[in-house]
């Protein structure tokens, strides 16, 4: 059996031609600053959750504080010590930013220049190009799985949070947990205004009015609607707290710093 051939993409109405377009704004500078800043976080995150650890025994938990990007702690016994116990809880995370529709649409523009903008050419091998209708990116698809099992890690994360108010059973207010708390509500922020939750609350219905259940439904899409409208900002704002809060307990274990606290 033989693939069906891949149709040609629609033309559209920008001009045809890598970057050509009509625009007169500097419509480049939005894609080309998410797109330096996105590769920096995400290369450190790719060495601080998997490669540090094992090549050079770095800490992932100090005083009472436990990274993020290790959350929770899958440690057993017969992990070998080649690998990170990061890669057994990351793919998650990973996973649910690589499909996101917001990440999509920017890591798009800014990696594949699919198109680089609104109104702006694209490059000629796109015309025959199946989108997310075949492998790879027809994995897109699977976004909203993602998302049910980004929800562990984050129930993780508020426990490590309030575990972090009292390492020795004493109440300590300690700058580490702030940082934690800012990321937390900001990874919150971020699952909550998912596009693919407001559809699972919102959608499927005819009718918003016609009984308590959709009553309910409908409220609760309105308020994730109000969500979405800032995914992303909370898309970019997480990601640079997950990388500030895991740096934080690095320079923490190096002794660079040393956590301001008050103990009670
Ligand atoms: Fe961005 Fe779901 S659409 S996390």
């Amino acid at each position: 059996m033989t693939a069906s051939p891949i149709a040609a993409k629609p033309a559209g109405t920008a001009p045809r031609g890598l970057g050509a377009t009509r625009r007169r704004d500097r419509w480049w500078i939005a894609p080309g600053v998410q797109g330096v800043l996105f590769t920096i976080l995400a290369t450190y995150l790719f060495f601080s959750g998997i490669v540090w650890t094992p090549l050079f025994g770095t800490a992932y938990e100090v005083d009472g504080y436990l990274s993020p990007l290790f959350s929770p702690l899958i440690a057993p016994g017969w992990l070998p010590s080649i690998i990170s116990p990061g890669m057994l809880i990351l793919w998650i995370p990973l996973g649910f930013r690589a499909t996101c529709y917001y990440y999509r649409k920017a890591y798009y523009r800014f990696y594949f220049a699919d198109p680089p903008g609104c109104a702006v050419g694209e490059p000629s091998v796109h015309r025959r190009y199946a989108m997310e209708t075949r492998f790879p990116f027809i994995l897109q698809n699977i976004h909203r799985y993602f998302l049910y099992l980004a929800f562990i890690p984050l129930f993780f994360l508020w426990v490590d949070t309030f575990g972090s108010l009292l390492p020795n059973g004493q109440l300590r207010l300690g700058l580490g947990s702030a940082i934690f708390l800012v990321n937390v509500v900001l990874l919150t922020g971020f699952s909550l205004s998912c596009n693919s939750l407001r559809h699972i609350v919102g959608g499927h219905l005819d009718c918003f009015s016609c009984s308590r259940a959709n009553r309910t439904r409908y409220s609760a899409w309105r308020r994730l609607s109000g969500l979405n409208q800032r995914h992303m900002v909370y898309a970019w704002a997480s990601l640079v707290s997950i990388v500030v809060a895991d740096l934080y307990i690095h320079l923490l274990g190096l002794g660079v710093l040393s956590d301001p606290q008050i103990l009670f």
